[in-house]
């Protein structure tokens, strides 16, 4: 045994343990037995945020990586760590019912003296959102989350949080990651026997796919199709509506979204497992986060009803509008919408499943 280890040095609790300083406790306040409560949970958060953006930041280094091969450890390892990344966001949920044990009125006791301060200025939890993909134009009320006043954020974690909106985020990363994938490259589709004769698309399985997808619509769901032309292969319809194209544009590219759906549709092949474990990850961390959001502001609306934030914000309505908005992999989730059942899956040639079986192992 190393003698010179000792369990609070090791951890170093003498910091931990001795940073909870309440102010309601210092001199001249009435003491709030909650505030400790309070204190601690946040502190919580922060410390399980900080172990998010090390896994986050190990994500990032590996699909920053000009080539990945789909069943490599590499790959495996993302998913490792994503999983341990929700597995996290599930206590993260499970936390806010502790706090749920405070009282509104407890809360009173001591919320006057926080004013300005407020999670609204978590910046690991602005790093971690950034990190992810959030992009400023998507934010809800984007002006009002970027500034340096009261209530906003100080200068040096304005500047990291700027530092990581210019870096590449995971968002960015997947997308370049997807749109390498291979499968569509002339070589594997000389020997693939179309279904009909459609050169809608430049390639011959998409043509078919298309098809089979059209087919499939229901009378109610025929404008589907345009959607799909768009989503798939940036084709602006005529009548075309900002709101719709609006609704329909993605933080993904058409190329991008092409290789997502393939990789959701052959997900039975052994060699995109993983990949597609990957993109389930992900639509798994941005759907647990938004139940967080969800979470919080029903414990807020239950603490402070419709007054202000203390970070000055409208409170209640401020989160909802973030709740709302605040997805970053949710056109990954929504490939849903072309998908087409199994059995009319069009049967992929010899030549990719040979390379896509060579790639296993
Ligand atoms: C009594 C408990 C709490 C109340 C009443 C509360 C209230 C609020 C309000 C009103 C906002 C909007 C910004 C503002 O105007 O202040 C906010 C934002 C936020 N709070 Fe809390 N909060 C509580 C607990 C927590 C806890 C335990 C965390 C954990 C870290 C947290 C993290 C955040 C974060 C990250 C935001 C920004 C959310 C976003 O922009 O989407 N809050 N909170």
């Amino acid at each position: 045994m190393n003698a010179t280890m000792y369990y609070s040095d090791y951890l170093q609790l003498d910091k931990v343990i001795d940073s909870q300083e309440p102010v309601s406790f210092k001199e001249g306040n009435i003491p709030a037995h909650d505030e400790m409560l309070f204190i601690i949970i946040h502190q919580a958060y922060e410390l399980w945020f900080k172990q998010i953006l090390f896994e986050l930041d190990y994500v990032l280094k590996v699909f920053d990586k000009q080539e990945i091969n789909d069943n490599s450890e590499d790959l495996n390892l993302v998913l490792h760590r994503l999983r341990r990344i929700i597995r996290i966001f599930e206590l993260l949920n499970q936390q806010v019912s502790i706090l749920d044990t405070m009282t509104p009125l407890d809360f009173l006791e001591f919320r006057n003296l926080l004013t300005p301060s407020s999670g609204f200025q978590s910046t690991q939890f602005r790093l971690i959102e950034a990190t992810l993909g959030l992009q400023m134009q998507n934010r809800h009320q984007s002006g009002y989350y970027k500034r340096t006043g009261e209530g906003g954020f100080n200068k040096q974690d304005y500047e990291r949080i700027n530092q990581r909106e210019a870096a590449q985020n995971l968002s960015q990363l997947v997308n370049n990651w997807l749109e390498r994938m291979p499968f569509f490259e002339e070589q594997f589709w000389k020997n693939y026997n179309p279904l009909f004769h459609d050169e809608t698309t430049a390639h011959v399985f998409w043509n078919d796919y298309r098809q089979v997808y059209k087919a499939g619509l229901t009378e109610r769901e025929t404008n589907k199709i345009i959607d799909f032309d768009y989503v798939f292969f940036n084709k602006i319809p005529a009548d075309a509506t900002n709101e719709r194209l609006n609704n329909l544009r993605s933080s993904f590219s058409a190329k991008a979204l092409r290789a997502a759906l393939f990789i959701m549709l052959y997900r039975d092949f052994p060699v995109f497992q993983t990949s597609y474990q990957v993109l389930d990850a992900l639509i798994e961390i941005d759907h647990l986060m938004s139940n967080w959001r969800h979470k919080h502001l029903i414990m807020v609306r239950r603490m402070i009803g419709m007054r202000v934030g203390t970070g000055n914000t409208s409170g209640a309505g401020y989160l909802e509008g973030a709740l709302n908005r605040h997805y970053v992999y949710r056109d990954i989730a929504g490939l849903s919408t072309y998908l087409i059942e199994r059995r009319n899956l069009p049967k992929l040639p010899d030549d990719l499943i040979k390379y896509l079986s060579f790639n296993v192992g």
